[in-house]
Formats: structure tokens, sequence, C-alpha cells
């Protein structure tokens, strides 16, 4: 396989119907508290995500994720308290695109933002116990397991139970440097449009450095070539 990089970008209202692409999908929405979507109610999501931005000081910040100029997925960073510098992270992708990396991507582009941008001490992210996927991509960040939680959200087939990962400011900064370049190569501070944390995140996935088994490189969902850089499962 081989991508661009992932992009985090400030969501616009615009991204409504890409949204609506995977927010309609009951697979997508399986362990979730919402959807699947009409669109009046993916528009409603979209709008409220749009008017969080301009909060002072934000809580939500909502991102979607392109390769290319595709959108992909969504990703937001939830300031849960500024004072005690606590977040939390979400995430969503296409299932058109599932089990690429995307989504390890979008959180590590989130951890970065949380904690290089804004300060963060601790970030939070949860999932269903079934929710494998989820819960291999918040095992691949290197967030810490913390627990079980019971009946944390009524959605459709009755209670579900939560699983609670974290990682705090100490081991983000430990972690290896591949992390960190992330949001190096990202602006800072905050701009509209491409989100700092959101750097050329392809270029530092575990993957490695740019791979060369594909002449040329072309990006499967963009259609560019020569990008190189995305992780690479032919190794
Ligand atoms: C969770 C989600 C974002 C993952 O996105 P993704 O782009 O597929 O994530 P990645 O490719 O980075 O990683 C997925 C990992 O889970 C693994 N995985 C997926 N389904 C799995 C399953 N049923 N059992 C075990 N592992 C599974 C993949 O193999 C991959 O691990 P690997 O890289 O070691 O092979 C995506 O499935 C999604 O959007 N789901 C719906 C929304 C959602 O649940 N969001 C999270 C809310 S908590």
């Amino acid at each position: 396989m081989n991508l661009c990089p992932v992009t985090l970008h400030r969501t616009v209202f615009a991204d409504w119907r890409s949204v609506h692409s995977w927010a309609s999908l009951p697979d997508v929405c399986r362990f979730q508290p919402w959807g699947p979507n009409t669109e009046g109610q993916t528009r409603d999501f979209v709008r409220a995500a749009v008017e969080a931005w301009e909060r002072e000081p934000p809580r939500r910040l909502v991102h979607t994720a392109r390769v290319g100029n595709a959108v992909v997925g969504m990703g937001e960073l939830h300031i849960r308290s500024h004072t005690q510098r606590q977040g939390g992270i979400s995430y969503i992708v296409h299932p058109r695109l599932w089990g690429q990396g995307i989504g390890t991507e979008i959180g590590r582009s989130l951890l970065s933002l949380g904690f290089d941008v804004w300060g963060l001490h601790r970030i939070r992210a949860t999932c269903d116990p079934r929710n494998r996927g989820s819960a291999r991509v918040l095992t691949k960040l290197g967030m810490t397991y913390e627990g079980y939680h019971r009946h944390t959200a009524l959605i459709r087939d009755g209670w579900r139970d939560s699983l609670v990962f974290s990682t705090v400011e100490d081991e983000w900064r430990a972690a290896p440097r591949s992390r960190a370049d992330a949001v190096a190569e990202g602006p800072h501070p905050p701009q509209p449009g491409a989100m700092p944390g959101a750097g050329p995140l392809g270029a530092t996935s575990p993957g490695g450095p740019p791979c060369a088994c594909l002449d040329p490189p072309v990006c499967r969902v963009c259609g560019q070539e020569g990008c190189g850089v995305g992780p690479c499962r032919l190794r």
C-alpha cells in the first residue's frame, strides 16, 4: 500500500457531504450513540463543529482528514478543561479505507496537537470493548490502558461499556522522536486551514523511510505519484 500523508484541516460546512458519506453507514456508527445519520443530522453535526471553532477558549477542535485532496475521515481534539489541561481524542475513517493506517495517523496528529500546541497534561480516549479496530489504534498510539468502565453510553443495542486509555505529557515527551516530528513540520501557532499537529504524518509513520516498493509510488487514494511516504504493507 502507498498513501500520501494524512493531513488535518479545520472542518468547514462544505465538508458535510463528505462527512455524510460515512456518517450515514450503519457499520461506522455501530458503537456510537448517534447515527446512521440523515442528511439533516449530518448538516447539524457539521454546523455545530464549525461553530465550536469560534468559541473562546475553544473546546471542540474538529478536523477533516485528507489524503491529498480526498476527504478520508475526521478527528476531534476535545479540550475538556483548559485549567486542568485535560483533553480527549476521537476519530473516524471512511470504511473503504479501514486498515491502512489512517485512523492511527489521525490519532497521532491529534495527540501532537493536544500536547505540543495546546500544552495539555493528559489526553484520554475511550472505545467500546467490541470495537477492536479502535482499541488497536489506541494501542498502536502507545496510549496506556487504564480500565474498563461499565454502561457509559446507551446505544441502539443497549448500554455499552468503554475501555479507557490515556497518555500523559511526560510519556508523550519520552516517546520516540517520530511523534514530535509530526508537529515540527506543521504550522505553529494554530492557523485556520491545515492545522498544527497535522503535518505530513506519513513521513513519520511507523513504516519508516519512504517506500520504494512501487515504481513510481502512486497514492491509492488521491492518485498522485511520487509521495512515496505512506505506510507500506509490502515491506
Ligand atoms: C476505528 C477506526 C477509526 C480505525 O481506522 P483505521 O484507519 O482502520 O485504523 P488503522 O488502519 O490505523 O488501524 C486499525 C487496526 O485495527 C486492526 N483491526 C481492525 N479491525 C479489527 C478487528 N475486528 N479485530 C482485530 N483488529 C482489528 C487493524 O488490523 C489495524 O491494526 P494493524 O495495523 O496492527 O493491522 C475505523 O475503524 C472507524 O472509523 N470506525 C468507526 C468509528 C469509530 O469506531 N471510531 C472510534 C471511536 S472510539
